[in-house]
């Protein structure tokens, strides 16, 4: 079996999902989410939201409200890592440690940051009025975010492309101090999927105060779709498929046939309360189920907690021993087990270590031993060598676990330091 691709997803919860946000992320997300051989992680942004966003009640509405959403359009939580990030105290916590990597130069050059500061001097106000720290080390919990669970892909737009590499940097720098550690994600954008226009021909956008909220009631639903912006041909009048946001929405929900049709009625000149009226019961088609799922599951808060609480459980047994390893890695470490080779420049340099031998007893033996020759792993004895470098292989590739029946701990190690020379072995 081959190791699989892991993919990763933030949405920052501070809104209300739209029908832009559903064609250009939720839906294919969760179309990607089935793939096999692939682990899919899943979460809400809340501790983003706090960046941009001081009142309580709608933090916690946009994260029910998101949540809910993901769920009602079909995100299996036992089948994906689905989780609150405020729910994982290791994601702070390794904000801390990559934040003592992050040259504060880089920081400065991130677009968010340097937007705001831009916008400061062309009023002629102090370049850091309103910036505070969160908006300026965002891109550090982002890095976090994304570190913490080895993530090798991240779907997003372009926006968020240079946030990506900075936690590629981030994870270098680490990895470069440290020891291989960290795994280096990659952007993924995804070229082929619409950018939908809102109500009035612009981008869809909260900002502009144009979008098609995703799940309102039916009837809001249709007063939306019959206030989009058309031009004034009269019916009986060929219209133009050019510009036009209503048959770009048409689209982006409908089969090829489908949009073919109403092409054709375009040019056969349908008027455009037929067209919207068309519009309206295609949206209404595909989401009308999720609606329903969506009203129930927002009508039981308690479920949702529920299924985010087990989902932070998941995830948390993964982040809980990296945390520790990582710990260990940068030197916070438990006193007790002394690390024998002082020195920074030396433990850099020197690397843990597996020995092979052969006992008097006629079995083979390995044993892994940190960079000063400390005992961290002691093994059972095996028939042959090739049986002993099988288990060596393994535990290389796959790591160490409690009960491991190849190898035990040496005396008074812990867990986190066979984990943590485990990985610079791997890099
Ligand atoms: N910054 C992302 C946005 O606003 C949300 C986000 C937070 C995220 N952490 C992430 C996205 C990690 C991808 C990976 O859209």
């Amino acid at each position: 079996m081959t190791a699989p691709v892991r993919f990763l997803t933030g949405i920052t919860t501070s809104g209300t999902p739209h029908i832009g946000n559903y064609v250009g992320a939720l839906r294919p997300a969760v179309e990607a989410s089935r793939r096999p051989g692939t682990e899919n992680f899943y979460f809400l942004a809340d501790y983003h939201a706090l960046i941009k966003c001081d009142d309580p009640a709608r933090v916690q509405r946009s994260t029910l409200e998101i949540a809910a959403c993901w769920l009602a359009i079909g995100l299996d939580p036992e089948r994906v890592f689905f989780y609150r990030q405020s729910d994982i105290p290791e994601i702070p916590e390794l904000t801390w440690l990559l934040t003592c990597v992050t040259g504060k130069g880089v920081l400065n050059r991130a677009h968010a940051y340097k937007a705001q500061v831009d916008k400061n001097r062309a009023a002629g106000v102090d370049p850091d009025a309103d910036v505070t720290a969160g908006l300026f080390m965002y891109p550090v919990l982002m890095a976090a975010d994304i570190l913490m669970f080895k993530a090798h892909r991240i779907p997003v737009g372009r926006d968020q492309v240079q946030h990506i590499e900075m936690a590629r940097d981030i994870a270098s720098s680490f990895n470069h101090l440290y020891g291989e550690h960290l795994v280096l994600p990659e952007a993924q954008i995804d070229e082929s999927v619409a950018l939908l226009p809102g109500t009035d021909g612009r981008k869809m956008s909260k900002s502009y105060d144009n979008v098609l909220p995703l799940f309102s009631p039916r009837e809001e639903l249709r007063k939306q779709v019959f206030g989009i912006v058309t031009d004034s041909r009269a019916p009986g009048e060929p219209k133009s498929v050019e510009g036009s946001s209503l048959f770009q929405i048409y689209e982006a929900f409908a089969s090829r046939e489908e949009t073919q049709q109403l092409r054709k009625a375009y040019a056969d000149g349908i008027s455009w309360a037929d067209a919207k009226q068309t519009l309206f019961e295609r949206i209404d088609r595909e989401i009308a189920p999720m609606r329903e799922r969506y009203d129930a599951l927002m009508a039981n808060p308690r479920e949702i907690e529920r299924i985010l609480q087990a989902g932070a459980r998941r995830v948390r047994e993964r982040a809980t021993p990296f945390m520790a390893e990582l710990r260990h890695a940068v030197g916070l470490r438990n006193l007790a087990t002394q690390a024998k080779a002082a020195g920074k420049a030396k433990a850099k340099a020197a690397l843990p270590s597996f020995k092979q031998y052969r006992e008097a007893d006629g079995q083979h033996y390995f044993k892994l031993v940190d960079a000063g020759g400390a005992l961290l792993l002691q093994s059972t004895g095996f028939a042959s060598p090739q049986d002993a470098g099988r288990a060596v292989a393994r535990l290389k590739a796959e790591g160490w676990k409690d009960g491991d029946d190849a190898a035990q701990l040496g005396a008074g190690v812990d867990a986190a330091a066979v984990r943590s020379a485990l990985a610079q072995l791997a890099g």
